[in-house]
């Protein structure tokens, strides 16, 4: 999958843009938004819409690697509910010839957000441009990328809770309406110009959708979120990414490798890798469920897929706190990790396999936890006397 900057594209709206005159003047004295066409927006400064920020254009390549990302909705493993959705959008706005709607799509890292993003715009036969919420610091950033979409353009918008305010209220009237509102000038000389856009169809992504303001919230048709993978559809992504990578696989090597995988297709992929290596260099043959495990606990990922995080993050709690309720925070400083990964990376799976509650008062974790930790938790205690 060929990734080409935008920076690098053919400078086609430039040339288009010599051929018309110059915006008009006399409808910013009135204080009204002046109504652009088109061609006129085009031959508006080029520095006021200059993107800054890199986007992306997702194509086909020939890199294996890069071709583990499934490319239609067919070869998607899981997201049987999420699938079944798109598949109706998809067709629907296809039959009427409309963009798809605006997409927030929500989950813990690794499952397939940005993936799904891609599959779509390929699905509907358009480009999809990739960025992320940071990169989007001034309003030139997020108006550059606008106006240069093409019709039905995909925009896909990683990390989107972390938006600026004024890249956010950009982004109001050109969801709703296909318009930005930008204001040329300061003090008493400015004036505001409103752009006509093509109609387009964001997808954002974020692990946080708490974190998302309620009117950027509500101006997305379809809100999806995306759950962990069960073990047999991770046996499946792992199968997949092995014939296309040629790596001799077992179904139960790949089985063994899908329960540690903490129900994530990147952890997965990853982990697959990792077993990969070990197989070269210490064993022949096919990767098969012995080999899978031994490599696994090389690497130090027990049996549920839990790493060395994720036990010091359980230690720390039963150890130090008896279990808690403790706060992220006295967590975060108790572990040396940052208090965000914990909650976006970290907090998800362990809530998800019952080893963590999250109580009004602080994390607690669960008699489960203690049991796998080798732990005896107080309750085990008492009931012995
Ligand atoms: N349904 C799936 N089937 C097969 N492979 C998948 C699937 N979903 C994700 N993957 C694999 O997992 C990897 C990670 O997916 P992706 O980058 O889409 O995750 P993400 O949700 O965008 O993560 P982040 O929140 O970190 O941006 C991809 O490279 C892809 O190969
Ligand atoms: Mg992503």
């Amino acid at each position: 999958m060929a990734i080409i900057s935008s920076k690098n594209q053919s400078p086609e709206p430039q040339k288009r843009r010599s051929r018309h005159s110059a915006p008009r003047e006399n409808s910013a004295d009135t204080g009204v938004p002046a109504e652009v066409s088109a061609p006129e927006a085009e031959s508006l400064d080029r520095s006021l819409v200059e993107p800054r920020a890199i986007a992306v254009e997702e194509q086909n390549s020939s890199k294996p690697e890069q071709n583990i990302r499934p490319q239609s909705l067919s070869s998607y493993i899981g997201q049987t509910d999420l699938k079944q959705v798109l598949e109706i959008a998809i067709k629907a706005a296809k039959t009427r010839k409309e963009p798809l709607d605006h997409l927030l799509l929500y989950g813990p890292p690794g499952l397939g957000k940005t993936t799904m993003a891609v599959i779509l715009a390929i699905e509907m036969g358009v480009n999809c441009k990739i960025t992320t919420a940071p990169a989007l610091e001034r309003p030139r950033d997020i108006v550059g990328l606008l106006v240069n979409l093409q019709p039905g353009d995909v925009l896909f918008i990683d990390e989107i809770h972390r938006l600026s305010r004024m890249t956010e209220e950009i982004l109001y009237p050109a969801m709703e309406d296909a318009r930005v509102d930008i204001t040329i000038g300061k003090g008493q000389s400015a004036r505001t110009r409103s752009i006509p856009l093509q109609p387009f169809t964001l997808v954002g992504a974020t692990t946080k959708v708490g974190a998302l303001t309620s009117p950027l919230r509500d101006r997305f048709g379809l809100i999806q979120r995306l759950r962990f993978y069960e073990v047999e559809e991770l046996t499946e992504v792992i199968l997949r990414t092995s014939r296309i990578l040629n790596i001799p696989i077992t179904k139960e090597g790949a089985e063994e490798i899908a329960r540690r995988s903490r129900g994530t297709p990147r952890i997965a992929n990853r982990l697959l890798k990792r077993v990969r290596d070990y197989m070269q260099v210490k064993a022949s043959g096919a990767i098969d469920a012995d080999v899978a495990k031994e490599a696994l606990e090389l690497f130090n990922v027990d049996p549920c897929g839990l790493d060395w995080t994720d036990r010091r993050l359980l230690s720390a709690i039963i150890e130090n706190f008896n279990g808690g309720p403790v706060g992220l925070e006295t967590i975060a400083a108790a572990t040396g990790e940052d208090s965000q990964t914990i909650e976006e990376v970290y907090e998800p799976y362990l809530l998800q396999i019952g080893y963590l509650n999250r109580t009004h008062r602080g994390r607690v974790a669960t008699p489960a936890a203690w049991k796998h930790l080798n732990y005896q938790h107080p309750g085990e205690q008492l009931s012995l006397f």
